[in-house]
């Protein structure tokens, strides 16, 4: 086996949603993650500064002699990545294209809701690759951007009455339309999985789009291995205390010593 790491980065939390799919699906695999908790959110920023983001993500984790690349953000993967998936020497996966054929494999009635981050939804990604694949499906999309600081502070469970208050309010037009797919376009959204699917109702599918692009990722030729033994390390551009603590809440194992904080402007120097 080729051991050397697979790199995952996100804004923050969200990018654990494919670490967690990672280590199910290939759990010998070595992964090495950056969570950019120093500029968390990005999905309220502007497209360039998001590209910059993303190169700069990109080029910290090159430093450890990738493999592959998962874009563990939703909003890297619809702004960023297209300008960018070709520009290195290794197999860059986002997770709008995969999310997007799940997608259209479980819907029946057509009808689509899309949930993502504001650039997310103003790139108008996700709607371009399902009018692709299923031109007659009707997308209902929706920005929400109250999500991501919810996660990143720990407000997860669907007892939380200030959680749910907010899906209450993002998701009743994307209830009242009928979908029977929802795609959890921020990679961030899993880790409420639960909460959202108390609000819509078991009859619709929610699709995690980090564990659609491992799926991905698992079916090349290089990562069907299915021992154990894979490391896990992580870096965050921030204090690592409320990371380690969400992350471990999320993942269901202490995460303590794996994580360090790093300064991107020194290591990128
Ligand atoms: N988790 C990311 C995404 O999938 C980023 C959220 C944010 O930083 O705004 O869009």
């Amino acid at each position: 086996m080729d051991q050397r790491p697979i790199g995952v980065f996100d804004s923050g939390l969200g990018g654990l949603t494919a670490v967690r799919a990672l280590t199910e699906r290939l759990p010998s695999e070595n992964i090495v993650y950056f969570g950019d908790t120093a500029r968390v959110p990005y999905g309220t920023r502007s497209p360039d500064t998001i590209l910059r983001y993303a190169e700069q993500d990109i080029r910290f984790l090159k430093k450890f002699d990738v493999k592959a690349l998962v874009v563990a953000c939703g909003t890297v993967s619809a702004v960023a990545l297209p300008k960018i998936a070709n520009d290195y020497p290794f197999p860059i996966l986002g997770v709008v294209a995969p999310a997007v054929n799940a997608a259209a494999r479980a819907t029946a009635n057509g009808k689509i809701g899309l949930l993502g981050t504001s650039a997310t939804v103003k790139s108008g990604a996700y709607e371009r690759e399902i009018k692709a694949l299923l031109p007659s499906a009707e997308v209902f999309s929706t920005a929400c951007p109250l999500f991501v600081p919810l996660v990143e502070n720990g407000r997860v469970r669907k007892d939380d009455l200030v959680l749910m208050t907010v899906i209450e309010e993002y998701l009743t037009p994307i209830k009242a339309a009928g979908v029977d797919t929802l795609i959890l376009g921020c990679t961030h959204y899993p880790i409420i999985a639960d909460a959202i699917a108390a609000f819509m109702g078991d009859e619709v599918t929610l699709v995690n789009p980090s564990a659609e692009a491992v799926s991905s990722l698992a079916s090349l030729p290089n990562f069907s291995e299915n021992t154990q033994g894979g490391t896990l390390r992580f870096y965050v551009s921030d204090d690592p205390v409320g990371f380690s603590k969400n992350a471990e809440l999320f993942l269901g194992h202490s995460v303590g010593d794996a994580v360090a904080q790093i300064s991107l402007e020194e290591t990128l120097r």
